[in-house]
This record gives structure tokens, sequence and C-alpha cells, in this order.
């Protein structure tokens, strides 16, 4: 095996030994244009212990990592912190290659790895809050489903004072810089913004459950050793407040408007309404489907107070690139939105209408009638879409002044 891949120390006892994937850009639908990494970790107590294993096609670079600090044949246990394939693909080779004396996941996280990889390894299962002792130092475990599967667990070292994070504070960006504050500030809050939207926003009550668990743990935590992207090593509570505020998704004053158009009459449609938005004093994001990926629209949505949708009609129904987005966002669950749809039609005219259902079904509060139009808007068209901007703006002022 060639050895041109280097661990990198993060703590007194801990190395990152993971693997950086410079060219993946698509993560299940999410676009992931700066790449990503696969984090484990090694922990060099009396006991070696191997944090989370990578993607399969990964497990070189991470053995090679791992072999400039310690023969992985050294390795006595494997913690599975969460068993979905970019952290457990490698795991059953890793385990039959180096033979650690013990594996351990969570209870779910033993059954998870049974259904992925339907071997006979044996995986220990340990409860919240259980203790492992490594000999001169011990970790802790935490659940914390739902961050991401059912299975995931947080690992916390107290030697090091060093959180392992699993996919929490996690994000998607290939870098041989190890540490958060050795990326430019701009990259940094962008792509931790796009990863929770991406991934994390849907079990944002969980998320605030675990921050309050965390905290009332009464660790010492100075590292937060995610599985992708960047350690945070200074400065932990702006990515701690950062969560709590994504996670608590209080509106802005923020409208996001999203749209595809055919001949761009509801493209002229979409501009009256964001003018109007903004003339009320709304800050407005406006996405056209046919140029913007999806991932970027829920990036937007994340700290927005409304989400205004519209398409034009094609055989009784939506553009399909707003079924697509709409049926990202579904899944991705925004809250406290309210919202409006609009459109245009050549002759049936369903567009709207399938659109306020999906709002609704994303319990989006309707908040302004929708406008729709046969072909081209005229004059009178443009006032009704100006007319549904300010009204959105008036509830969603309302709405956060109720809500101060
Ligand atoms: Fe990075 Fe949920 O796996």
């Amino acid at each position: 095996m060639s050895n041109i891949y280097s661990a990198i120390k993060i703590s007194d006892h801990v190395y990152w030994v993971g693997a950086i994937d410079w060219t993946i850009r698509d993560f299940h639908g999410y676009t992931t244009p700066r790449g990503s990494t696969y984090n484990a970790y090694l922990i060099m107590a009396d006991k070696i212990t191997l944090i989370d294993t990578v993607k399969a096609p990964f497990k070189d670079e991470m053995l090679s990592r791992i072999s400039s600090v310690v023969d992985p044949s050294k390795i006595k246990y494997i913690i599975s912190n969460h068993s979905e394939m970019d952290h457990s693909g490698c795991l059953p080779e890793v385990i039959d290659m180096i033979k650690p004396e013990k594996v351990f996941a969570s209870a779910i996280g033993v059954k998870t790895l049974k259904e992925l990889f339907h071997n006979e390894h044996e995986i220990i299962p340990v409860a919240d809050g259980e203790r492992l002792s490594l000999g001169n130092m011990e970790l802790t475990f935490m659940e914390t489903r739902m961050i991401h599967w059912p299975d995931s667990m947080f690992s916390y070292l107290a030697k090091d004072e060093l959180l392992f994070s699993q996919d929490a504070f996690g994000m998607h960006l290939a870098s041989l810089e190890r540490f958060t504050d050795e990326i430019p500030q701009a990259t940094l809050e962008y792509e931790a913004a796009t990863y929770y939207a991406n991934i994390v926003l849907p079990y944002s009550a969980v998320v605030l459950k675990a921050l309050d668990k965390v905290s009332a743990t009464g660790w010492k935590i100075n590292i937060i050793a995610p599985d992708h992207g960047t350690v945070w090593r200074k400065d932990l509570g702006k990515i701690l407040e950062l969560y709590s505020k994504w996670a608590g998704q209080k509106p802005t004053v923020k409208a996001v408007v999203v749209y595809a158009t055919m001949w761009h009459s509801t493209e002229k449609m979409a501009g009256a309404i964001s003018e109007a938005l903004a003339g009320e004093g709304i800050k407005v994001r406006l996405l056209s489907m046919n140029e913007t990926h999806r991932s970027e629209v829920v990036y937007e949505v994340l700290n927005a107070g409304a989400l205004i949708v519209g398409s034009s009609t094609l055989n009784n129904n939506i553009l399909p690139q707003m079924a697509d987005v709409m049926t990202y966002l579904k899944g991705l669950k925004p809250a406290n939105l309210i919202g409006a749809a609009f459109g245009s039609y050549g002759w049936s005219g369903e567009s709207v209408r399938h659109l306020e259902e999906m709002l609704k079904e994303m319990k989006v509060e309707i908040a302004a009638p929708s406008v729709s139009t046969k072909h081209v808007p005229d004059t009178a068209v443009l006032a009704k879409c100006q007319e549904l901007g300010k009204t959105i703006a008036a509830s969603l002022l309302k709405r956060i002044n109720d809500t101060r």
C-alpha cells in the first residue's frame, strides 16, 4: 500500500485519519461543489481506538493515514458513531483486516450494521451515557437519534475535552486544512448552513433537545470533531449558537421566491412580486429553477419567513423543475413559513392549485390569494402580483412583530 497520506494530530491523543473526496458533487440530491471529507479519528489510548471509518472506496487512504501513526493491526477498539455508508462502508473489510478486540455501536447501530452488511461480525451495543475504558482514558456515549439516523450517537473523550459528533456540526468541504479556523469565515458559514439545511433541517426539534442534553452533561468541550469537513477548536460557541438558531426556525424578514417558467410569463410575475416585497422592506431571494439547484433553494429557505412559489402549467401540472424542488423541500420540513402561489397557463391552468396544495402539505400558511394568468400577464395581472407581494410582506412583518 502506498503511504502518501498522513494523519493530522487534532489533540493530545487524537489524530484525524479520514479521507478527502475532492470530486463528489452529489450527496443524495444535495449538490456539494466543494467536495467532502469522511472523517475517522484515531485515539492513541492504551486501547488504541478508531472512531468511525470511511466510505468504502477510501479505505486505503484511511489505512495509509493510520499507518503514518501506528500499525493498523494495533487498533483494539472500533466505535461506529453512525452507520450510514459514508462512515461504515469499509467497516467490514477493516474488521476482517485488523481483527480488533471489540467493535461498538449504539443498540440501533448494531441492528443497522447487520442490515447493511449481513455478516457475522460481533458488534457490541453501548447505551446512552455508558462509559468505555480505553485503559488510561475513557469514552462516554450519548445517543443522538435522528441526527442523522436512528442509530447516531456522540462519543466524548474527557481526557482531551473532545466531542466526536459524527454528522452534527459537519460540512461538505474538501480541504487539506483540518481546522475550521483555517477556512475563510464566509466559506465556513455558507457550507455549515448549506449542510444544516440539506441534511439536518428535518431533525431540528431533535437538535434542540441534543444541544440541551450536551449542555446538561457539564462536559468540558474544547474540540468538536465531526464526520465531515473540518474540526472545530476555536470559538465553539459560534457553531453551537448557529445550530440553535437554525433549529429554532424563527421567521426572519426574508422571502424566497422560487419559480420555473416556460415562456417568461411566470418569470414576469415573479419579478413583480419580488419588487413589491422589497418595496415593503423584505429581503428577497429570487430563484429561477431553470438555473438554480435545489440545494441552493433550501439554503435560502433556512432563514426565511416566506416562501412564494410559481410555475407555468405544463400538461395540467407544474413544470418538472418545480416538482423537484417542492418534493425536496417537503422532505426537509422547513417550519414557520407563510407563502403563496402564482403562475401562468395556456388553456387549463392547474399549476397554481397544485402549488398551493403542496405548500399546505408542507404546513406553509397561505397568506395571500394566489395569482394566475392566461398567457402573458397584462398590467392588471402584474398589479395583482404586486398586491400579493405587499400582502405577504404585511403578514410576515406582523408575524415577526408578534413573536418578538
Ligand atoms: Fe455522513 Fe448520515 O452520514
